[in-house]
């Protein structure tokens, strides 16, 4: 039975750097370590968060409960057939090493998704995505473990229900579902996705000649290293809100006012809008309040220059989704779990 431990600082388990107490905390390292904390009498009745990177959460408040960091490690080609490998990693493993083994085996098809941070076990539960590939696009199954029946499951795609920055797991009983290991279908043969934003300049301004994953990793590294912070020098979650879904009318309206407003057209008369260019555009782009901060570079993502409390960043959060409310009349909704 691993450890349990009382009164622990979770600033080194959330990218945001964000100094807060857990009333208890546990690591784990194997399923059979998980089962156990989960039956463990003292525990079972207390909330209970389950940690994997700590990337896609923002802590306003000590957690009076079980935190749960999992350390489930292992990876693995589990089957094989004419047209894709089958790749399962365990829900502890980190994303970009996950991604870069698959690239150093020879297989192709999550190079867009390079150096995004946090670990395999979260990326179904946002359906991470960057550089025109999801999560989703490559999703084969998952295991997780139903807190309710204490019994193993496995997930198919469509049970995931898998959305933009969504999925089942985020709806409904919230942690019900304790992810364990996922499975991803790698197809022979590749499709190559350059078409989106800097991607293709990119891997010309690189003397790129030929596309392969390797090649193409290399490129969104230097973009997103370009573009994003790495959140081991400076507290960050990541894009802090989502790109808004509005009606295509209203997207036409707004683009007659804005004629340089990017606008994505969606399925069903819908249009995407870049929240990075709307914030940009109420002025937000490198502001600062106290140790709380918009990145310079990216509008859509908050920082922490240090020493900010969660409060401090969700209460900068919050005027900006004000401005941008009050000047295009949209709401943007925010990526991150807030607790
Ligand atoms: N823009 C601005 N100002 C800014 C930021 C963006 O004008 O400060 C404009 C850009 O010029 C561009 C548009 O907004 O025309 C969209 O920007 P970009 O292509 O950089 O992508 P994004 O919509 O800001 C999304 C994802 C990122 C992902 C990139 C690349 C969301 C919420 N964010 O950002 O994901 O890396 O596309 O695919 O969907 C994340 O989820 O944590 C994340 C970083």
């Amino acid at each position: 039975m691993p450890e349990f431990q009382s009164n622990i600082s979770l600033k080194s388990f959330n990218t945001f750097g964000v100094d807060v107490p857990a009333r208890f905390f546990v690591q784990v390292h194997s399923l059979v370590e998980l089962q156990a904390v989960l039956a463990d009498t003292d525990m079972k009745e207390k909330p209970r968060l389950v940690l994997g990177g700590g990337s896609n959460i923002l802590l306003t408040r000590p957690f009076d409960g079980l935190v749960i960091k999992l350390s489930l490690h292992g990876r693995d080609c589990v089957a094989e057939d004419a047209d894709a490998v089958y790749v399962k990693g365990m829900a502890g493993e980190n994303w970009h090493d996950f991604v870069q083994w698959t690239i150093a085996q020879g297989w192709a098809g999550l190079e867009n998704l390079s150096l995004i941070p946090g670990t395999v076990g979260a990326s179904p539960i946002q359906n991470v995505g960057a550089y025109g590939v999801e999560m989703k696009d490559l999703f084969h199954q998952l295991t997780a473990l139903d807190t309710q029946t204490g019994r193993l499951c496995t997930l198919a795609k469509a049970e995931c229900q898998f959305g933009y920055r969504d999925s089942v797991f985020k709806h409904g009983e919230v942690g019900r579902y304790i992810i364990v290991d996922v499975t991803f279908r790698l197809p022979k043969v590749p499709t190559w996705h350059t078409g989106y934003g800097e991607v293709q300049a990119e891997l010309i301004a690189g003397g790129v000649t030929e596309l392969n994953a390797q090649s193409i990793s290399q490129a969104i590294c230097d973009i997103r290293r370009r573009k994003l912070p790495d959140p081991t020098e400076l507290g960050n979650a990541g894009s802090f809100f989502k790109n808004p879904i509005v009606a295509q009318t209203q997207a036409d309206v707004l683009k007659a006012a804005n004629p340089t407003m990017p606008v994505y057209p969606q399925a069903e008369g819908k249009a995407k809008l870049a929240a990075g260019w709307l914030i940009d555009q109420c002025g937000w782009k490198g502001f600062n309040a106290g140790a709380a901060g918009v990145y310079a570079k990216q509008a859509l993502v908050l920082v922490n220059h240090g020493g900010a409390t969660g409060p401090e960043i969700y209460s900068l959060a919050k005027q900006i989704q004000q401005s941008v409310m009050q000047r295009f009349g949209v709401e943007i909704e925010p990526e991150p779990l807030i607790l």
